[in-house]
């Protein structure tokens, strides 16, 4: 982030960050903000209420390690991919895999301490759905491509902010049972952030025709992130969502 970026930031919190992305960005975020309040309402969000112990919490603690082990690869491929005239997106990349790089780590710690793994080596056999593959793998279709401005409005802007209220909620939840950690609650601010980064840098959007296919790729984020937490609980489900966010 740009000095006087990060001085804007801690000068408004993270709050004053999004609301200037907003003003600029509102043709993508408001679709993101309406379809992602939908996800909201939906099974999982109830499922994750119910929590009470850490050993309910396993399905999805398994699957998600296997999300956050391989996030920070993939950025790094974003990085990678990057040419070198458009060089002012390596501190995006580099700082958003910095954030991400230990966060498997975190819950793998969280796992073993609450012992619903029987070794580390249960998490890295683990088996990811098929639904978790996908939410992964629209990152590396991103990546072959180098598609930058697909990437910041889908992972960045659609996938962070379906994150951000998964991990509020897992936050709270987490504190309630008296299972808090690192691990939930330092996503409550990063992924505000995330959600957020490299609006900036988005290019081409005075045409009408990639913002609304950034606005169609971001959307299709929020779907595949609401079939990959649903996969968890084993209910099948990908809700499809207008240009304007409203689910269809
Ligand atoms: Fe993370
Ligand atoms: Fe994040």
């Amino acid at each position: 982030m740009e000095a006087n970026k990060k001085a804007a930031c801690q000068c408004n919190g993270m709050n004053g960050e999004i609301a200037t992305a907003s003003s600029n960005h509102e043709w993508l975020l408001d679709p993101l903000n309406r379809a992602a309040s939908h996800v909201e309402q939906m099974p999982f969000f109830e499922w994750l209420a119910k929590i009470e112990s850490p050993g309910e919490f396993k399905p999805a603690a398994i699957q998600i390690f296997h999300h956050s082990s391989s996030f920070p690869k993939v950025i790094g491929m974003m990085l990678g991919v990057t040419p070198i005239r458009r060089g002012r997106l390596y501190a995006l990349y580099a700082e958003h895999a910095h954030e991400e790089a230990d966060h498997h780590l975190l819950l793998l710690e969280w796992m073993l301490q609450h012992r619903i793994l029987v070794c580390a080596d249960e998490a890295y056999r683990m088996i990811p759905t098929l639904e978790t593959s996908a939410c992964v793998n629209i990152g590396y279709e991103f990546a072959a491509s180098a598609d930058h401005n697909g990437w910041i409005a889908t992972i960045g802007c659609g996938i962070e902010l379906c994150a951000l209220k998964f991990f509020k909620a897992a936050a709270k939840q987490m504190h309630q049972i008296g299972t808090p950690h690192e691990y939930f609650d330092v996503h409550v601010t990063a992924d505000e952030h995330h959600s957020t980064m490299g609006l900036e840098y988005l290019e081409n959007t005075d045409q009408e025709g990639e913002r609304v296919r950034l606005v169609r790729k971001a959307l299709e984020g929020v779907t595949l992130w609401s079939s990959m937490v649903h996969s968890w609980i084993g209910i099948p489900t990908a809700p499809r969502f207008g240009m304007d966010g409203g689910c269809i």
